[in-house]
């Protein structure tokens, strides 16, 4: 939303698809933009109808769409323009323009909204709006919410109902998970977004220095009790009074430019500024004449009064594809650099060492980083350690106790089935320790600790850097856990001295690229491939299946090679694909057994082995050869060749590397 910030339509429809080019990696099912219709002059006649295009497919569909549009002026300026857009990921209703957001009120527009989430109880809310004559058009649960804020605004008690207010009794009725931006032809220039479950920020670009660096929030029981002494009513402390009055009208009284950018993550943002404000859950935030409010209905114990304006570390460069193919290219290629550091664990740790166990929970490839790490978080702490798939654990109601330790593993930090689970080991009085790659986000500020693994962003949908990064910072904890165990040092140091060549020697796994491609070429036409190992390369083969799964769309199966026997074996035969890992480490002889069980059902095995393990490669049919790690490490180096394998097949077969269909990077919906 642009503020005394003269801007043509041209710009500001760049700036809206720009922002959701960045965004596109959360969904791209397809996509859509509402903005101020009308050619005039005057910005608020424009904002008096809007103009709603929506296409499905990618971002580029509906950039095609826009150029199509001959009846809107591109070169009309407007002083203050207000325009939302959406890039979607399917959950209710197939992918088309009429599913795709903003969900409109009526023909007319009057109401449009723009929502990431699910609303649960969209069929109660549509039964009603349909009995008020209410006629619905897509199979959305948002349209429900553009229409109920309709009924209500048509419903008022009073004719100077705030577009705040009016938002925050829509979502009074909505159950569920959302993230909303709302538009209205009844409030020209004006902006609400809300959260309930999902990422919601703002980022704030102005010419001139803001006067302050947090927003008060205004809480609507106690909007006529704050009092100058910095306490409420109820003895809450608040922000003296003079300061809330400062803050309120901090932009508008300036009349200077502002723009906002209200967005699901700071991507969208960063190119036009790093200072952005963190929403919480159901804080309304409204735009009112160039004015910022957050706003929320009643205070609860342990509120924060204000919101701060933060000053992203990111760079644009970090969310460019600089010379790579794809994202996901460049981000296997930025493994070499880990930069994990464990400052946000020292006012806890000791807590944590008097803990009775360590549960860890996470979705698909951050799940895989608690598996592959378990066996020596175990052998460290001397602990008994859970790894659990977050949606598993809830759907068990799986006991927690007060002595427990639950780790959140999430790259986004905003899974939502991890989020629930993390609220229910909270509500049970367990510590809650997040690790995650996403400063600011729900899992970093809900949880009670945590690190921050800062493998930079990761854009491709298939996760690499920040699973290694995870795995990383998974046995830095650990090693942390037994720093004073005299019994432990030997193998700590081992490990410590593992840490430090593990650079380099991902760099020389990168190196097999090439051979790797020519593997590729051999595979691509397959229809499925089963990838084998056990102990600390188990979570090798459930991550290295995944990434073949999400993004060549081949069948691929990680199968514990203890498990081979009793089932997969049958799957074995000359022609099936078969990819063994085999590392000298305490599981070797029995992975030998495995192999010669493979061979002998005439499998012809490529095996991912030691650089020096001639016996191995005489049995198989192809060897990729990485170097030799401390054993706990090594499951780095075997899960590169599978990313670089998937990557390569998926380039083959033809499919976008970065935006595997079906699937999105954050999954915000249960
Ligand atoms: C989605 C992504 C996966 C990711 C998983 C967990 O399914 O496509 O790549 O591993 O979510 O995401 P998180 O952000 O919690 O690590």
């Amino acid at each position: 939303l642009n503020y005394h910030v003269p801007r043509t339509r041209r710009e500001i429809l760049e700036i809206l698809l720009k922002g959701l080019l960045r965004l596109e990696y959360r969904g791209y099912d397809s996509a859509g933009v509402g903005i101020d219709g009308g050619n005039s002059k005057e910005w608020e006649a424009n904002a008096r109808t809007i103009q709603l295009i929506k296409q499905s497919g990618k971002v580029k569909a509906l950039d095609d769409e826009l150029t199509k549009q001959q009846d809107m002026d591109m070169d009309v300026e407007f002083d203050v323009h207000l325009g939302i857009a959406h890039t979607r990921w399917a959950t209710h209703g197939a992918p088309s323009p009429v599913n795709s957001h903003p969900q409109r009120s009526d023909k007319n527009n009057e109401f449009i909204v723009i929502h990431n989430g699910i609303i649960t109880n969209y069929k109660d809310l549509q039964k009603f709006l349909e009995s008020k004559a209410y006629e619905f058009e897509s199979e959305t649960d948002t349209e429900t919410i553009a229409k109920l804020v309709k009924y209500m605004y048509d419903n008022r008690e009073s004719e100077d109902l705030s577009f705040a207010t009016l938002v925050e009794r829509v979502t009074q009725q909505l159950e569920g998970a959302f993230v909303l931006v709302f538009k209205s032809v009844h409030y020209p220039g004006e902006a609400v977004g809300t959260r309930r479950g999902g990422p919601l920020l703002i980022g704030v670009k102005s010419d001139h220095k803001l006067s302050t660096d947090h927003i008060p929030i205004l809480y609507r029981s106690l909007r006529y009790c704050i009092s100058p002494a910095g306490k409420d009513k109820k003895g809450c402390p608040t922000l003296p009074r003079m300061e809330q009055d400062t803050c309120h009208t901090l932009f508008a009284e300036e009349k200077k430019s502002v723009e906002y950018y209200f967005a699901s993550d700071a991507s969208a943002v960063i190119e036009h500024t790093n200072r952005v404000i963190f929403l919480e859950d159901d804080d309304v935030a409204a735009v009112t004449a160039g004015r910022l409010t957050i706003h929320r209905i009643k205070r609860t114990a342990g509120d924060h009064p204000a919101r701060a304006i933060q000053t992203l570390q990111m760079e644009l460069q970090q969310i460019m594809k600089g010379n790579y193919s794809s994202f996901m290219q460049k981000e296997i290629f930025e493994q070499p650099v880990v930069c994990v550091t464990l400052g946000g664990l020292k006012d806890h740790i000791k807590e944590i060492q008097r803990c009775r166990r360590l549960i860890l929970i996470a979705c698909g490839t951050s799940y895989h980083a608690g598996v592959a790490t378990r066996q020596v978080l175990e052998e460290l702490t001397e602990l008994p350690v859970m790894v659990e798939l977050a949606s598993d654990f809830l759907d068990r109601n799986t006991p927690v106790f007060r002595d427990d330790v639950c780790f959140f593993i999430s790259q986004s930090g905003e899974t939502a089935d991890s989020l629930m689970a993390l609220r229910y080991c909270k509500e049970r009085g367990a510590l809650t320790v997040g690790v995650t790659n996403t400063v600011g986000s729900s899992v970093s500020r809900e949880t009670d600790c945590g690190v921050h693994i800062n493998a930079g962003p990761e854009i491709g949908v298939a996760s690499t850097k920040a699973y290694t990064s995870q795995f990383v910072a998974l046995i830095m904890f650990a090693l942390l856990m037994c720093d004073d165990r005299i019994s432990m040092q030997p193998r700590r140091r081992e490990i410590i001295q593992g840490l430090r060549v593990l650079p380099e020697l991902i760099k020389e796994v990168l190196s097999l690229d090439d051979e790797i491609q020519r593997l590729a070429a051999e595979l691509y036409q397959q229809k499925s491939v089963l990838i084998m190992g056990r102990g600390y390369h188990y979570a090798t083969c459930l991550e290295g299946a995944l990434k073949i799964k999400e993004i060549t769309y081949m069948h691929s199966e990680g199968i514990l090679a203890g498990e081979l026997k009793h089932g997969p074996l049958a799957l074995v035969d000359k022609l099936m694909p078969v990819i063994m890992i085999i590392m000298r480490d305490h599981t070797y002889t029995k992975c030998q057994n495995a192999l010669q069980q493979v061979v002998a059902r005439a499998g012809r095995p490529i095996v991912i082995c030691d650089k020096d393990d001639y016996e191995t490669a005489k049995s198989s049919r192809r060897t990729i050869k990485v170097p030799h790690c401390v054993d706990c490490l090594q499951g780095i180096l075997s899960v590169i060749p599978l990313q670089l394998l998937s990557f390569h097949l998926a380039v083959l077969r033809g499919f976008d590397v970065d935006c595997p269909r079906n699937l999105a990077k954050s999954v915000t919906v249960e």
